[in-house]
């Protein structure tokens, strides 16, 4: 959604702003904007289309101002233009502020603005604010900020700068939209996201729901919304500036399927153990004694996280012997769900900054029952209400397709399966062990199928101009075709439906022709005679199969049009490893379709927005 950057400090503020927003480009956005406060005058530049058109006109038309705030728009009221870019002033320009999230009593607040004579320039929920601070100029910036907070409904994050406080920034969040300062030695920073403060600091502070903060170049004032003083210590992230680089490779999304060997051993590292066996998480905040006394686990999610809480569902039944219900998170209020103490709810998000996740959360803490966050940002609101979290430890997932996070997430509920298993006194010491070392081996399996990527791209190629794809799994790899076909149609744009391959006679069937390709997600385990049945059908009416089968299998090899060989590994771990080829098939489609992968049209990286 909405990227915003701040900067207070000696320096040229755009100049740390303009590639500050370059690094939020993947939370998706239409138009972008800066505001500095120069000899005591804001100036502001802003325009619709890409950063690149913005440092166009900043190239033309420079900024200068030692303080400022800069933002990324992804258009909720009033069309992507430049009118409603922001950032928007009051009538005498006194004010410039950036906002994300949505306010809700925006037409109420206009009317009574404009009957004061306050003349509006866009059609924004935005600009509301910048005239309610211009009303309550003479109170002093945060004074005015907490005061305008008070007139306003709904959820925001937002930044503004005024002459009246030539050396201040000053932000508010109150809701899901996050906000990030950054403390650098001398200068301050602020940003929606980490990624945007990356080389400049790692010294962060997450701003709380409902906390104001003031900035300066010497530090921070915090304030409640209701003016009480807050005292909160700032964190160091373990990203590094190079985590938000491509690093050579053409797009993030590439790089980050490539990090998964490294990733993954990241999400077990110092978490198991073999021998005993044994599973170690020591930030799930349950005792094994909470565990054992569960009747139940709802897993709730959207999108890939979803994907990867149905692959949970498989693994907590089996290992623990608990039952499982999996909900879209944007569904889990709607069906009054019957929760109580006994259950434990997991959330799962890359981000931890899912609206709908958060607010599913919240039901269910609401409702009385437990919940431990699966999530990969550090100290995100997800991870902060939940009671524990298994943070995946991924590292920072730029690209808008969710890839490595993924693959990391699907570890981490593995892990939680068996933590559970051991607790409830379900779980076999050789499955255990089984696993663990399943898990160990996984990263040199996968770099195995990362060098096929080139073979990959070679497939792509000859599918490139197909319009309709179907995939299908059956078990554990059901889940991995809706996957696969999520991947495709979200940076491709080519139409991609996933199936249950027990389900094709059941209409799928139907669209099946000679210009119909189908993936077939096919290694070899226990659905394996039932879906080379599915391969044979597709084939008997002259559907196209592209396989995803376990190296070596001649079988398949001879009735499939093509192959793409996974190495052999331990049933229950095959979806980390299927999950790559479907990755890769999907980036290549659509570098090769000419499609913006890493911000593919309309989406955003993280949907703080219900
Ligand atoms: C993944 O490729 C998607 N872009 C999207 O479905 C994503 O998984 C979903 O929005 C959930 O995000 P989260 O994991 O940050 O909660």
């Amino acid at each position: 959604m909405c990227g915003i950057v701040g900067y207070v400090g000696p320096k040229d503020a755009a100049s740390f702003i303009l590639p500050g927003l370059r690094r939020l480009e993947y939370r998706g956005y239409d138009s972008a904007g800066i505001a500095t406060l120069g000899d005591g005058v804001l100036h502001v530049r802003k325009t619709t289309g890409k950063i690149a058109d913005l440092e166009a006109l900043l190239a033309s038309d420079p900024l200068d101002g030692r303080v400022g705030i800069g933002h990324t728009r992804w258009a909720t009221h009033g069309r992507p233009s430049d009118a409603n870019a922001h950032p928007h002033v009051d009538c005498q320009s006194r004010t410039a502020v950036v906002h994300n999230g949505i306010i809700e009593n925006y037409r109420e607040v206009r009317k009574v603005l404009a009957a004061e004579g306050h003349r509006f320039r866009s059609q924004t929920d935005t600009e509301v604010i910048a005239h309610l601070l211009e009303r309550r100029e003479a109170d002093g910036l945060v004074a005015a900020l907490l005061g305008a907070a008070r007139d306003l409904q709904g959820a925001f994050a937002l930044a503004c700068i005024a002459p009246s406080a030539p050396n201040t920034l000053v932000a508010v969040r109150r809701g899901n939209s996050p906000l990030v300062v950054g403390f650098g030695d001398g200068e301050m920073f602020l940003a929606s996201d980490v990624p945007a403060l990356l080389g400049k600091t790692r010294d962060v502070l997450v701003l709380g729901d409902g906390e104001l903060a003031a900035l300066t170049a010497d530090g921070i004032s915090l304030f409640t919304l209701d003016g009480e003083p807050v005292q909160r210590s700032s964190r160091v992230v373990d990203w590094d500036g190079e985590a938000a680089e491509k690093s050579g490779y053409p797009h993030f999304m590439l790089k980050e399927i490539f990090e998964q060997p490294e990733a993954l051993q990241n999400t077990i590292r110092d978490r198991v153990d073999a021998e005993t066996p044994d599973v170690r998480i020591p930030e799930l905040g349950l005792r094994d004694r909470d565990l054992a006394g569960l009747n139940r686990l709802c897993f709730v999610a959207c999108g890939t996280s979803w994907h990867a809480a149905l692959v949970g569902k498989y693994f907590v039944e089996a290992f623990a012997r608990l039952p499982v219900e999996v909900d879209i998170a944007s569904e889990f209020r709607y069906r009054k769900p019957v929760l109580d103490g006994r259950v434990l709810t997991v959330p799962i998000s890359q981000s931890g900054e899912t609206a709908d996740t958060l607010a599913a959360l919240r039901e269910a803490k609401d409702q009385g029952s437990r919940a431990v966050a699966i999530c990969n940002v550090v100290g995100s609101s997800l991870a902060r209400e939940a009671d524990g979290v298994i943070y995946t430890r991924a590292g920072i997932e730029i690209g808008v397709a969710s890839t490595k996070a993924f693959t990391a997430q699907l570890a981490a509920v593995a892990l939680l399966a068996l933590k559970l298993g051991l607790a409830r006194g379900f779980a076999e010491p050789a499955l255990v062990r089984q696993v663990i070392k399943g898990l160990a081996e996984l990263p040199d399996l996968l770099a195995v199928v990362l060098r096929q990527s080139d073979t990959i791209r070679k497939i792509a190629e000859r599918f490139a101009h197909h319009a309709h794809f179907l995939y299908l799994g059956r078990g554990l790899n059901f889940p991995l075709a809706l996957e696969g076909a999520l991947k495709l149609k979200e940076i491709s744009y080519v139409h991609a439906e996933g199936y249950a391959a027990g389900e094709m006679k059941h209409g799928p069937i139907a669209l099946i022709d000679s210009r119909m390709p189908v993936v077939v997600i096919a290694p070899r385990g226990a659905a394996y005679g039932k879906i080379t049945s599915n391969l044979e059908e597709i084939r008997a009416r002259d559907g196209i199969v592209i396989a995803i089968a376990t190296e070596g299998d001649d079988a398949i090899g001879a009735a499939a049009d093509v192959v793409i060989p996974v190495p052999p590994s331990l049933e229950w771990l095959q979806p980390l490893l299927v999950a790559l080829p479907l990755q890769l098939f999907a980036y290549h489609m659509a570098a090769l379709r000419g499609c913006d992968v890493d911000q593919p049209r309309n989406l955003a990286k993280s949907v703080t927005v219900e």
